[in-house]
């Protein structure tokens, strides 16, 4: 099955020697019923003409980011929301040092920094450009933003040198992308359910108690799931964070209206429960503001167990249950009792007491639990909330496959 059929792919070509292969590969996108919009450069039409690119692609190339008709038409906003994919081919050094520093001086580069896509970049050039220690400090840093890096390959160069730079076959490059499409399909299978941020549980209409939580990394687990491709739902209590519109956000604001809202939302194939879900709840919640002078004797009483009830409920549990813990001290001793109590099959485990980490900040360190006989961890040493995730869906894919 032709799994590239009516896919919408956003390929930006670079000034570099080897942007005739593009044209090669529009054609063999085009031979798989692929909906092509093509980005050059002002330097790739040193290397190819817009005419030859319409002409294979028959759709549109654009190259202005001043164009007052191609905003009308197509914004360079739009440009991106429209692909389900972009792929830059080639990829010269000079456009992969403007990526990772997140220069948006052209129509290109502008497109990819607002891109909400994958984003696949096919790199060529000459084998000590590609070498070259700055290069390899961008490529990582790319690298680390999520992008993916096909190739280069090893061979001739068109300079006459041989080494490492050459552009990925035209071929190879489809075939990854195909890879792309397919893993996101095999996904498209699964529900996912992700728990983030705090709870407040209201002493009067003004005041609360609530736990310390910026809810950034269960938005960034459930953006990597979206990314490879589960129907992601996204039960939040109050953060200020923005998440995509293939999320499904639901707003909530107590512990009584998570165990709700979760209960509502499951089945689900995965659960992973990252809010921190305020333990106590008071008594009596007083409908007036209470004043100064008030005498006030705070009663509280527990919170429904969210991720214990679920784990426990033999109809509505997912087959991968996922708690997360956020420890002070002895992190393996409170998360191994965490992971048996609970009956779930993963714990997360974070040291808050790192203030580097954890909480408000967009970085992470955490040891994965898992139960099995022996109870086996596993660390993710310390990077952004976002590549954490990733590392953490690409464990639940596998173990759900
Ligand atoms: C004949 C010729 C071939 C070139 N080939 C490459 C190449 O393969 N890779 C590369 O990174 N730069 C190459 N360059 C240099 C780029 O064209 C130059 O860095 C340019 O600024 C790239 O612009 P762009 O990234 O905006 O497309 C070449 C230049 C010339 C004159």
């Amino acid at each position: 099955m032709n799994n590239l059929s009516k896919k919408k792919i956003l390929l930006i070509i670079c000034g570099g020697i080897s942007a005739y292969k593009s044209l090669e590969l529009i054609r063999l996108f085009k031979k798989k019923d692929v909906e092509i919009k093509t980005i050059l450069t002002k330097n790739a039409k040193e290397f190819v003409t817009s005419l030859s690119v319409t002409s294979l692609s028959q759709g549109k190339v654009y190259d202005d980011l001043f164009n007052a008709n191609n905003e009308v038409e197509m914004d360079h906003i739009s440009l991106s929301r429209w692909a389900d994919v972009v792929l830059i081919a080639p990829a010269t050094a000079n456009t992969i040092s403007k990526l990772s520093l997140g220069s948006t001086d052209d129509l290109a580069s502008t497109v990819i920094l607002a891109s909400n896509k994958d984003i696949f970049l096919a790199p060529a050039m000459n084998v000590r450009m590609w070498e070259h220690v700055t290069t390899k400090k961008n490529i990582n840093k790319l690298k680390s933003y999520g992008y993916k890096i096909i190739g280069p390959q090893i061979g001739d160069m068109a300079c006459g040198e041989f080494g490492e730079g050459k552009m990925t076959e035209p071929n190879d490059i489809l075939k990854e992308i195909e890879i792309y499409f397919d893993y996101l399909n095999k996904n498209k299978k699964f529900k996912a359910l992700v728990t983030a941020g705090p709870t407040n549980e209201y002493i009067d209409p003004v005041r609360f108690i609530t736990n310390k939580s910026s809810g950034k990394q269960g938005y960034a687990l459930a953006k990597s799931l979206v990314k490879k491709g589960f129907k992601t739902t996204l039960i939040s209590g109050p953060t200020n964070l923005k998440t995509d519109h293939n999320i499904k956000l639901i707003k909530v604001e107590t512990a009584d209206e998570m165990f709700r809202a979760t209960q509502d939302n499951l089945p689900a194939d995965v659960a992973i429960f990252s809010a921190a879900v305020s333990d106590f709840k008071i008594k009596e919640k007083k409908n007036k503001k209470i004043k100064k002078q008030d005498y006030i004797n705070l009663e509280l009483e527990k919170n429904n167990d969210i991720l214990n009830y679920v784990s426990k409920h033999n109809s509505l549990r997912p087959k991968l249950v996922i708690g997360f813990a956020a420890e002070t001290n002895e992190i393996k001793i409170n998360a191994k009792k965490k992971l048996l109590e609970k009956n779930c099959d993963w714990i997360i485990a974070n040291d808050v007491s790192n203030k580097s980490i954890g909480f408000d900040s967009d970085f992470n360190e955490v040891s994965i639990f898992y139960k099995n006989e022996k109870i086996k961890d596993e660390k993710l040493t310390m990077k952004k909330k976002s590549e954490i995730s990733d590392e953490i869906i690409d464990r639940v894919i596998k173990q759900l496959n």
